[in-house]
């Protein structure tokens, strides 16, 4: 498979280029910064691929909603290419997306006349550990209502043994993400809530972990006995997109904003450095 990565240079696109570099696929490296092998002229990149993936930062807004607009950039500039060389491109988005994003990218190819192909995968690798959890993933999950497509996504990572689930829409895959990041953040301030009252008796919050997450029902899972808020790129602005998007679609998330609360109070009266907080990312 010929296979163009958008954002190469970045902790997603640079794991992924090496995993498909390990599976021998042609990979074509994309990104704004110049780097080995990187190609920065995009038109260079595309018309002979057989997939292209999107890696591209979608920071947060001022608001804390999502900022799409380097994603929405980049569909653009696939979009005018493709149409410049005549050709459907078939892209796959892993950049981290709020629902209805995949939906209104695949509607910007479009207008550029094409007939494309296109599925959202989220990305779950952790930072610190980035190609390690690229080659050993938890599972691969593949949204798109072109199920032949879906299983062409798929395909790309048949080298691993992960369990592989696919969704029939973008929706549904592009929740995935946000259930799993807002999730684990709730389990460390959880566990950081709880380590409190396990201080003030003076008993060793470590040894009440490891009781507690012997059972499977509870897991082990984000509950490093650290005493340490979450932190990282992804978690903040994961969940505060999150909390964003609830108020958009008038959800409840007041779980999600005590999270936040819970984990911005340790911050503070704690006075940690953001890079105490990267053990989470
Ligand atoms: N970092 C993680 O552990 C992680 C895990 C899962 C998902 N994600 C998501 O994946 C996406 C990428 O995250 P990241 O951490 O790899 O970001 P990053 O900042 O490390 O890398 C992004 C790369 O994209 C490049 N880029 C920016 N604009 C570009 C453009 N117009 N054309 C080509 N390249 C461009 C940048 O130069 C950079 O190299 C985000 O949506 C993030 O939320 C990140």
């Amino acid at each position: 498979m010929r296979i163009v990565i958008i954002g190469a240079m970045g902790v997603v696109g640079s794991a992924l280029a090496k995993y498909f570099d390990v599976f021998s696929h042609n990979v074509v490296l994309n990104d704004v910064m110049n780097g080995p092998n990187i190609e920065t002229n995009l038109a260079s990149c595309l018309g002979r691929e057989d997939m292209i993936f999107v890696c591209v930062p979608t920071p947060s807004k001022d608001d804390g909603g999502i900022n799409l607009d380097i994603v929405e950039q980049v569909t653009r500039d696939i979009g005018r290419i493709a149409r410049i060389k005549k050709y459907d491109p078939s892209v796959v988005y892993k950049s981290t997306m709020i629902p209805g994003s995949t939906a209104r990218m695949e509607e910007i190819l479009i207008t550029y006349g094409l007939k494309p192909k296109v599925a959202y995968s989220p990305e779950f690798i952790r930072q610190r550990c980035a190609f390690a959890d690229m080659l050993a993933p938890s599972r691969i999950v593949v949204g798109s209502p072109d199920e032949e497509f879906a299983d062409s996504v798929m395909g790309c990572f048949s080298g691993t043994e992960a369990p592989k689930i696919t969704f029939d829409c973008y929706e549904a895959a592009e929740l995935v993400k946000y259930y799993a990041n807002c999730y684990y953040a709730a389990r460390i301030s959880f566990f950081n809530q709880m380590k409190q009252f396990a201080d003030k008796l003076g008993c060793d919050h470590n040894a009440i972990i490891r009781a507690v997450v012997e059972d499977k029902t509870v897991g082990v899972h984000g509950s490093d006995p650290t005493g340490v808020p979450w932190g990282g790129n992804c978690l903040l602005k994961d969940q505060s997109a999150m909390i964003k998007y609830g108020e958009e679609l008038g959800v409840y998330t007041r779980v999600l904003k005590s999270i936040q609360d819970m984990n911005n109070l340790m911050i503070h009266k704690n006075k940690f450095k953001s890079s105490d907080l990267t053990r989470w990312a």
